[in-house]
């Protein structure tokens, strides 16, 4: 495995990074005259005319208590979407170095690598959405910077087996990243467990999930300190707001709630799956270890626009390769899931023409 240091873009070993005016100052003080704020405040919202902890330690800190990772190995950023677009910006020089993907899988990586003039290497997952292991390693050469794996995966709902992703951390030699933003509701650990195994390894997870709170945009990466520091070098001062920081820091304290949740919708979804499959034009519902299910059906588009006449909403993955088919379903309420079944029951695929 090549030293991290020698996987960084090399511009941005000697990147004097923003120091902020919070950034200069340490311990304690009573008159802050240093950020250029409105010392007034602002009428609606007094406290927030400061700027936000740029590290965001309370909120590391609680979060490290929970998974019990050090502070110094915690990135928090706007969504995990943060992390993802910083590691390219991190690791690949454009036009020069590439990542590797494994479609069907999330497609902001593909996105972010775009935006970065980055080149994507896909090596499909084989038939069974699991990793082909062997074609990566003989297929993935020295500029591949960095193999974003998602598990569970995102349309397809499974984990991806652990020999495959353990054998990829020993030997694809530059920065893996498991993306574990639907571990919550995964009956398997997380690989944030093995990172002092591997230096080269990066965990993304979410409050998007299993923690409800898809509006607040906080997304973590966990990684080595050495990994850690670079993100922190490189992002902008004040990403995360006070607003958020905040109400993060009282979501943690709903652990207990969150898990109870979790284990409900994954009632609800093996209830859910139970009536697609009683549906005549669903062919299969694969095996799923998130709140979503990946249905494929002969007639995907005719059954997503007969929803949306109906005002329920899927997302439709039929045009994706591999995915031919495929509607992906997120586990409602058990109200939504009772319409959405209602509205498929009444779905005749006679009336349509694809
Ligand atoms: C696999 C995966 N990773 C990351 C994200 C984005 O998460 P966030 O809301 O934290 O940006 C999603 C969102 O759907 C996802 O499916």
């Amino acid at each position: 495995m090549t030293k991290i240091e020698n996987l960084i873009r090399p511009h941005l070993k000697c990147l004097s990074a923003y120091s902020s005016a919070r950034d200069e100052f340490s311990g304690k003080a009573k008159i802050f005259l240093d950020a250029n704020e409105n010392a007034l405040g602002s009428a609606l919202y007094p406290k927030l005319n400061r700027y936000p902890d740029p590290y965001q330690l309370d909120l590391k800190k609680a979060i490290g208590k929970l998974k019990h990772i050090p502070p110094e190995q915690i990135f928090l950023g706007n969504g995990s979407d943060e992390p993802i677009d910083l590691l390219i910006r991190l690791f690949c020089e454009p036009k020069q170095d590439k990542i590797v993907l494994c479609p069907p899988t999330y497609g902001m990586y593909q996105v972010s690598a775009s935006i970065n003039n980055v080149d994507v290497l896909d090596i499909p997952l084989n038939e069974s959405f699991h990793l082909e292991t062997e074609k990566i390693l003989e297929q993935a050469d020295p500029d591949c910077k960095l193999l974003f794996l998602c598990s569970p995966n995102n349309p397809t709902g499974n984990l991806l087996r652990p020999e495959a992703i353990e054998l990829l951390l020993s030997k694809f030699g530059s920065i893996v990243v498991i993306d574990e933003a639907y571990i919550d509701f995964a009956k398997a650990p997380s690989w944030t467990k093995r990172l002092s195994e591997f230096p080269n390894l990066v965990v993304l997870q979410t409050f998007s999930k299993a923690w409800g709170l898809a509006g607040l945009r906080l997304g973590m990466a966990f990684a080595s300190e050495e990994i850690i520091g670079w993100l922190n070098k490189i992002k902008s001062p004040y990403n995360l707001s006070s607003l958020t920081q905040k109400a993060a820091l009282k979501a943690l304290n709903n652990e207990t709630l969150i898990n109870q949740q979790a284990h409900k919708i994954l009632a609800m979804r093996e209830d859910l799956k139970e009536k697609l499959l009683s549906l005549p034009f669903v062919e299969t519902v694969y095996h799923s270890d998130a709140n979503f299910l990946l249905i494929k059906t002969k007639h995907a588009d005719s059954v997503y626009q007969s929803l949306l006449q109906k005002e329920i909403v899927v997302r439709n993955r039929s045009q994706i390769k591999q995915c031919e088919g495929g509607l992906r379903i997120t586990v409602g309420t058990e109200s939504e899931n009772a319409q959405l079944i209602k509205a498929l029951q009444s779905f005749n695929p006679e009336n349509h023409t694809s």
